[in-house]
């Protein structure tokens, strides 16, 4: 088989990579490891920036997101029991969507198959190969048999776990992390949310946060030990620690009920540069990791391959190499200031085991700034709403 593009992974960002090159009129082929059902059945965040909304509708996928999303004009911020509310449109004239990952991975699907572009699921062993030469090729294994996809251009969207970025040679890439020591016990429950919009919480006994997927089920947060363990949160502990780290007003009016998922996650900041080597790209969290804070996951995943989708676009229609050339340093420049922003909300809001009283006097002087300082506020708004793409 021949294509132009090969994109690794059928996760947000090689779907819509795939979306934006159709519209552009470049072939690709997606080849994935998981089953549409695996990858449908990942509870992710779902904060889509402004701009990352407006480059969906032009994509043509923007549709159920506009009917079923939810719009956002601001986020409440509460601090050992009072709460402020940072008020986006005031601050900044922009909104955010909330919209879950798995409902834009579905839309994207759809449309992919919509137009009959390859997508391959259950693809064993994807290796890459000689993406330092002109012409680069992809290896798989589906039912027993080997294939080759022969292309131009090799696009790693497979994720922090995937092959792409591990098939770089190791003196050609260099790499950031910070692990931080605490995750978040998260959990699912068909009710209805404790207030129209997020609640990011900060509590002597640690970070919460209050949000949704619908109007009728909601998605809530605490912080917890690395060491602790799912079952050791029954659903009573969950909400008595919930509600114990809430504003008293939120506290009461919590709906609580049976949870329908409960997980533990860890945080981590990740960097992986450059992100193009010869004909392969790194695109969203291949390249890239940031802590839920902020956030800015998926949106990350959008602006990379929005950045690619124009740089290959360039390449076929005018032969030109400048967006190829520039996509590292281009996508590189938001990354950073997004992994900024969910290290900043991440630090300002979570208890850290070897913290000082000095330490929790500075976090609150961080979030009284944010309410005493319209400037520091609208700071705030404008990152957690996203530049206008
Ligand atoms: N071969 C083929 N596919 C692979 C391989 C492999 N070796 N390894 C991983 N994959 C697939 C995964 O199964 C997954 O479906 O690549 C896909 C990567 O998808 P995501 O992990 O969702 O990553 P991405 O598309 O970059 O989306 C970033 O996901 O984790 C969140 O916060 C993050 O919202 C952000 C978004
Ligand atoms: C979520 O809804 O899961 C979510 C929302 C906002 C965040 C992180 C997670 O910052």
């Amino acid at each position: 088989m021949r294509t132009q593009v090969a994109i690794v992974g059928a996760g947000p960002a090689g779907l819509l990579l795939g979306r934006l090159l159709h519209t552009r009129g470049i072939d690709s082929v997606i080849l994935e490891q998981r089953s549409p059902d695996y990858v449908l059945g990942r509870i992710r965040a779902g904060v889509l920036e402004h701009g990352a909304c407006a480059l969906l509708r032009k994509a043509g996928v923007g549709a159920r997101m506009d009917a079923e999303g939810l719009v956002h004009a601001g986020v409440a911020l509460c601090f050992d029991g009072t709460a402020r509310r940072i008020d986006f449109d005031d601050l900044v004239g922009r909104e955010v969507m909330v919209y879950g990952q798995t409902e834009v991975t579905r839309d994207l699907m759809d449309a992919r198959a919509a137009t009959g572009a390859p997508a391959i699921y259950e693809a064993q062993d994807v290796a890459l190969h000689d993406f330092d030469r002109d012409h680069p090729r992809v290896t798989y294994r589906k039912d027993g048999i080997t294939h080759e996809i022969a292309c131009d251009f090799i696009a790693g969207c497979d994720g922090f776990h995937g092959v792409s970025r591990a098939s770089v040679p190791p003196a050609a890439i260099q790499t950031f992390e910070r692990v931080y020591p605490f995750g978040w016990l998260g959990v699912l429950v068909d009710r209805p949310p404790v207030s129209p919009e997020l609640i990011y919480v900060s509590h002597e006994r640690g970070f919460a946060l209050c949000s949704m997927r619908s109007t009728t089920r909601s998605r809530y947060y605490v912080q917890c030990s690395l060491e602790d363990e799912v079952g050791a949160w029954s659903d009573d502990r969950f909400w008595d620690e919930l509600r114990h780290r809430l504003d008293p007003a939120s506290a009461a009016t919590l709906q609580t009920g049976p949870s329908i998922e409960k997980s533990i996650a860890p945080l981590r900041s990740f960097v992986a540069e450059p992100m193009r080597f010869g004909r392969l790209f790194l695109a969203g969290d291949a390249a890239h990791i940031v802590p839920p804070t902020g956030a800015k996951g998926l949106n990350l995943a959008v602006s990379d391959v929005a950045y690619l989708a124009e740089a290959l676009g360039g390449f076929y229609a005018d032969h030109s190499s400048d967006g190829i050339d520039s996509y590292s340093v281009r996508a590189l420049h938001r990354v950073w200031k997004a992994e900024r922003f969910s290290w900043w909300m991440t630090t300002m809001l979570h208890r850290f085991p070897d913290s000082s009283q000095f330490d929790r006097r500075l976090q609150r002087a961080e979030f009284d700034l944010l309410m005493d300082s319209r400037a520091a506020a609208q700071a705030m708004a404008e990152t957690y709403t996203g530049p206008v793409m």
